[in-house]
């Protein structure tokens, strides 16, 4: 029965470009273009009601979303020694991988979503990238992000170097991206990931500090608020990667306040603001393209129909604001072709942004030195 089953996925993959104009029904009854893609929604359903459980778009989420950029950045144009990119490798050589300084933090992904993969038969690295695909479907203001499937797990780990760091200048970090095959612009676009985020290891006494004032929805409050002087920390600061925030309870990264800042990227940062179409489309562009980083695009199987809707942010709630007590003339602007433009000042009393809070499925056995970050990935038969 199984070798059955086999060798009609086969036959099906060969004819894929046929298939995937077509529908065809799963033996569960979904609906695919092509039934090599059925194997993902046991897995979906399963992260759906047990990872993500009632994750808003909050730290399972974010957690999920991260570690596929750490793995998939494990690569280079030119060193083959870097990594073979969306791999896996940050799983399989986990005890490694995860002792690199910008890893730190990575471990919570580890705890949550090892017990997962053990239990389902796709590979380390799709499994990685299918729970950030899933992730930002519990992300409002997201357009529906694409799936291909079928990558080729990694053999090796990936060296250190590979994740740039908040602390590093923008020429190191451009230069960095450049190697991998990104661009200025599809950096910044991957960037918008940093509206639906925050840090619980740059400042080591506080956690769950959001990056923006709206860490639980994908709008361009991010780029908004990055651009704002700052003018203090959300807990004592002199933080490695970190500068002065607009907002309390927000931190900067320096990284991406250099960014906002720097003539090679300010005008694309900017651009970005209160235009919530061409940030989540940029976005989707640059995260598909980073989600097969080192893999032969040629072999894989577009299952992006297996990908849910994300809820929609209605046009009122994408509208850009300055925080409350903010107005233009806090605005640090740094690029005239795509100037910042006027926006209206929430109304009330200076906020303090809560916290993210913490899912607790993200800790456990594996810890922030990559120490106990073992899994074999035993596969059910
Ligand atoms: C210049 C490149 C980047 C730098 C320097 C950078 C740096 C960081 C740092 C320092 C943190 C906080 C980690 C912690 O303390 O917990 C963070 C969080 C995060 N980053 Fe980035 N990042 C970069 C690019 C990206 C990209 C391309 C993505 C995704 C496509 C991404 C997604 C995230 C997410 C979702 C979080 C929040 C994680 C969580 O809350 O668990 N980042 N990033
Ligand atoms: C994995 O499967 C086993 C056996 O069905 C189950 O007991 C366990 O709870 C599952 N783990 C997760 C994380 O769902
Ligand atoms: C922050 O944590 C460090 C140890 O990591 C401690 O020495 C220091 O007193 C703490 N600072 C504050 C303001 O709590």
């Amino acid at each position: 029965m199984l070798t059955t089953t086999f060798a009609l996925l086969a036959a099906l993959v060969t004819i894929s470009d046929a298939a995937l104009t077509r529908r065809a029904a799963c033996p569960d009854g979904n609906m695919v273009s092509n039934l090599a893609c059925c194997a993902l929604f046991p897995v979906l359903e399963d992260i759906q009601k047990n990872m993500f459980a009632d994750d808003t778009c909050s730290d399972a989420a974010h957690t999920a979303l991260r570690v596929a950029f750490h793995d998939a950045i494990g690569f280079s144009k030119t060193q083959s020694s870097f990594g073979t990119g969306a791999d896996g490798s940050i799983f399989i050589f986990a005890e490694q991988e995860l002792s690199y300084d910008a890893n730190l933090g990575i471990a919570d992904a580890f705890n949550l979503e090892a017990p997962f993969i053990s239990n389902h038969t796709i590979g380390v690295a799709d499994f990685i990238q299918f729970a950030a695909a899933v992730s930002l479907t519990r992300c409002p203001g997201v357009l529906r992000p694409t799936f291909m499937f079928g990558r080729v797990d990694a053999k090796a780990p990936a060296p250190d170097g590979t994740v740039p760091e908040p602390f590093q200048d923008v020429k190191t970090i451009l230069a960095r991206m450049a190697d991998a095959g990104f661009t200025p612009a599809e950096l910044v676009a991957l960037l918008a990931s940093h509206s639906i985020a925050g840090a619980d290891d740059v400042d080591p006494n506080l956690s769950g500090l959001p990056f923006d004032s709206t860490p639980s929805v994908f709008d361009t409050q991010f780029f908004v608020e990055t651009q704002l002087r700052g003018t203090l920390f959300p807990g004592t600061g002199g933080n490695q990667g970190e500068v002065e925030s607009a907002v309390a309870g927000v931190l900067r990264l320096q990284s991406d306040s250099l960014l906002a800042r720097d003539s090679a990227t300010s005008c694309l940062w900017q651009a970005n603001v209160n235009n919530q179409a061409f940030m989540a489309s940029t976005f989707q562009k640059a995260f598909a393209k980073m989600q097969v980083v080192g893999q032969n695009a040629a072999t894989l199987i577009d299952c992006s129909d297996v990908i849910p809707e994300p809820p929609v942010l209605s046009a009122s709630a994408a509208k850009a604001f300055f925080p409350p007590g903010l107005t233009l003339s806090n605005v640090e602007q740094a690029c005239s072709s795509t100037p910042f433009p006027n926006l209206p000042t929430k109304s009330g009393a200076p906020e303090h942004v809560p916290s993210i809070v913490p899912d607790p499925a993200t800790a456990g056995a594996c810890q922030d030195d990559g120490s106990g970050c073992v899994a074999k990935f035993t596969k059910p038969a």
